[in-house]
């Protein structure tokens, strides 16, 4: 653990924060969140960021999105504390906020989604970078995505997620000896990022007579909050398990193309399809393109612990 005069030299912004760089370099995954490290500077940028989107939300945020801002008592003038976050969510959803220092393999990610965990982001955005980080911040996972985890049918969506992860894992380990593995379990990673992509970050739903957004990538956005609801050039279609598994993504720009599920049973349906293709090998040859996935997201499958009585 660094040292308080170390602690002191900077504060919590994305990709200039100390104590960030410390864990990382320690290796350590799973931190706290030092609340006294975030500076008037940090403080400011959470009170533009969410002052700014608000009458946003209000106009094209699903209402269960709006109704789980109220539930968790997001404070417009105060970057949240997850152990905060955490009291609200308990009771509701059994959900938590887990801070963590940076990139979380995918297997580690979607697992703590089964086991009700978050991974948050504990970082925040610099001020002059107010609607555009290709990483999460705070903004992005508290004020995007928490509200929807205060949701029981969105929150069992996710556990739904994580035990898809799981059994992609032991289809992906009964095959270790089978020399098309690899290949096969980046295709079938690739097909997950994607629909998690398309639905949990930039998802459009039905709500009554209106296409609101309930993906947290939208919803964190200023800019493009408005264009995924409104602008005539972003294409919507209706939500497609074949084209979502092979619709590649980039990260850089606003999505093109955004699919419109009609509601939160239908997204828990098609997670449950989803399983059942991947144990029917339909992903394991998805269109290329975009993510990219990693050798540690491909080891974190392979060496998963996947015992009956591993938590
Ligand atoms: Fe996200």
């Amino acid at each position: 653990m660094c040292s308080d005069a170390k602690r002191k030299r900077g504060d919590l912004t994305t990709t200039q924060a100390p104590f960030i760089e410390e864990a990382r370099a320690g290796a350590q995954l799973f931190i706290d969140q030092p609340y006294e490290l975030y500076s008037e500077k940090n403080q400011r940028t959470w009170r533009k960021l969410y002052h700014q989107i608000l009458p946003r939300w209000e106009r094209y945020a699903h209402h269960r999105f709006l109704e789980g801002v109220e539930n968790v008592a997001l404070d417009p003038d105060q970057i949240p504390r997850l152990e905060d976050i955490n009291s609200f969510l308990a009771p509701l959803s059994g959900f938590s906020a887990r801070a963590v220092s940076g990139y979380v393999p995918a297997y580690l990610f979607f697992d703590c989604l089964r086991q009700r965990a978050f991974p948050t982001t504990i970082t925040i955005r610099d001020e002059h970078l107010l609607d555009y980080l290709p990483e999460p911040d705070i903004f992005h996972d508290a004020a995007g995505h928490v509200p929807m985890h205060t949701d029981p049918l969105f929150a069992d969506a996710l556990v739904r997620f994580g035990e898809v992860a799981r059994s992609a894992a032991l289809y992906a380990q009964e095959r270790a000896e089978d020399v098309t593995v690899y290949r096969r379990l980046e295709n079938v990673i690739k097909g997950m990022a994607r629909f998690f992509w398309f639905t949990v970050e930039f998802g459009l739903m039905r709500d009554g007579s209106s296409t609101k957004a309930y993906g947290s990538g939208i919803l964190s956005s200023f800019s493009e909050l408005e264009y995924a609801i409104e602008n005539e050039r972003a294409q919507r279609y209706p939500f497609q398990l074949e084209w979502v598994i092979n619709q590649y993504f980039e990260i850089n720009t606003f999505q093109p193309l955004y699919f419109v599920i009609s509601s939160f049973e239908e997204l828990f349906s098609a997670i449950e399809e989803l399983e059942q293709w991947i144990q029917a090998g339909k992903l394991d040859n998805v269109a290329p393109g975009e993510p990219e996935i990693q050798e540690a997201d491909l080891r974190s499958f392979l060496d998963a612990e996947l015992s009956e009585d591993s938590p």
